[in-house]
């Protein structure tokens, strides 16, 4: 069944529905299989390994073969930052992110209900998974992006699936609105990470955590919070893997957000309940350059439940980090991702995590998803002739 999370009103799974007709609040999917976690023994490494926990018909998914992502365990920078660490590497799923989890099921769920269109608003990811989870279905796309702040990567990637790519006069918030009413209207169905079906995909990210680190939680899960589904997903993933009896511990849910985009944190910072939207939301890491997060009380139930916590990094502490991981472990990530690490260091800084924590970075998309931040982070390759002489007279100045 689907349920809404605030006033518990139910609804069937073939509904097209996305708030609460009752109440106008967030939706989320209820699901409790009756198994044992032997089942997922010898099975393929894909997000796939636990359908059980998928609500869809299993015979016919939708799949790139995502999740199953690598799970590094980062001792050189783990003993720099007094932490023992592990990377949860999402730029390895099909299209370079963790969204390909949610498309996965989301895109499985709009074949089943019959639909030919789908459609998002996205700072980027969102937009690059859906046109080609919807080109492998045959379904029409549309997505609308933010005019002139989606990375070069993520916009080849939309263009080149074969959706239609509307570049929109507005931010995400404002393009996330009007593609909202259109699904509202029938013309599409919405697969924004408020369609709940978005998170059950993505909830495999915190499967696969625990399952990776042989049925036990870390201490805690660091990630970057946007629109706030991911970190609600992992959240629910971990607590049916809980309920199910697979693990006994919870990690604490700690979201990190720009500091020029962070409703979530000024709400944990206030103990509130409720965001109230930051108006024109700025930041490098332009996959979170978000205002008005659709999922935000899910995050904020996450972060409270598991006694978890929220700050922010600024755009240099985000830069830092960003190459502090790829030249440290070789782990290259988009902007965006790397404020989980550079919120890492900042919370070791302040105490609020202790030396030998056993912590989880999600680093969230690919390094190539954004080449020109990539580029202009770095200083310009050496020019010089093709013999040996002027490679000798490069190497004595090395
Ligand atoms: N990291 C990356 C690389 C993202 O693309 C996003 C969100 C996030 C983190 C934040 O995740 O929204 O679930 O809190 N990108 C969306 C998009 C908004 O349109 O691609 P969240």
């Amino acid at each position: 069944m689907i349920r809404c999370i605030s006033c518990g009103a139910e609804y069937g799974l073939d509904e097209i529905i996305y708030t609460c007709r009752e109440c106008d609040s967030i939706l989320e999917v209820v699901m409790e299989p009756d198994v044992s976690r032997d089942i997922f023994e010898c099975r393929r490494n894909t997000m796939w390994k636990y359908k059980e926990f998928m609500p869809v018909d299993e015979t016919r998914i939708i799949s790139l073969q995502e999740g199953g992502t690598p799970f590094i365990k980062c001792d050189r920078l783990g003993e720099e930052l007094g932490v023992n660490l592990h990377v949860k590497v999402e730029g390895s799923n099909p299209t370079g992110s963790f969204k390909d989890r949610g498309m996965s099921v989301g895109i499985t769920k709009a074949v089943e209900l019959g639909v030919d269109t789908v459609g998002c608003a996205s700072t980027g990811n969102t937009s690059a998974s859906l046109a080609a989870y919807a080109a492998r279905a045959g379904l029409k796309c549309i997505v609308l992006l933010p005019s002139g702040k989606v990375a070069l990567g993520k916009l080849a990637q939309a263009m080149f699936h074969g959706a239609e790519v509307l570049s929109v006069n507005g931010n995400f918030d404002e393009a996330l609105e009007a593609v909202t009413a259109l699904a509202l209207e029938g013309e599409l169905y919405l697969l924004n990470s408020i369609n709940p079906y978005r998170l059950e995909g993505q909830k495999s990210i915190g499967f696969e955590i625990v399952d990776d680190l042989g049925w036990r939680s870390p201490d805690r899960i660091i990630l970057p919070v946007g629109n706030a589904g991911n970190i609600s997903a992992i959240w629910k993933g971990i607590r049916e893997f809980y309920e199910a009896g697979f693990i006994e511990d919870l990690p604490r849910m700690t979201g990190i957000q720009a500091e020029g985009a962070c409703p979530i944190t000024n709400a944990v910072r206030k103990g509130a309940d409720e965001i109230i939207p930051v108006e024109n939301p700025e930041t490098v890491a332009t996959a979170i350059r978000i205002g008005a997060p659709v999922s935000a009380l899910k995050a904020l139930r996450a972060i409270y439940d598991s006694d978890g916590t929220s700050d922010t990094v600024t755009d240099e502490e985000i830069l830092d980090a960003q190459k502090l991981l790829a030249r440290t472990e070789g782990i290259g990530v988009e902007p965006a991702s790397a404020s989980s690490i550079a919120g890492l260091r900042k919370l070791v800084e302040s105490g609020e995590i202790d030396n030998g924590e056993d912590v989880v970075c999600i680093v969230t998309g690919h390094l190539l998803k954004d080449p020109n931040t990539a580029i202009n982070a770095c200083k310009e390759p050496v020019s010089i002739e093709a013999n040996i002489e002027s490679l000798k007279n490069v190497l004595k100045d090395l």
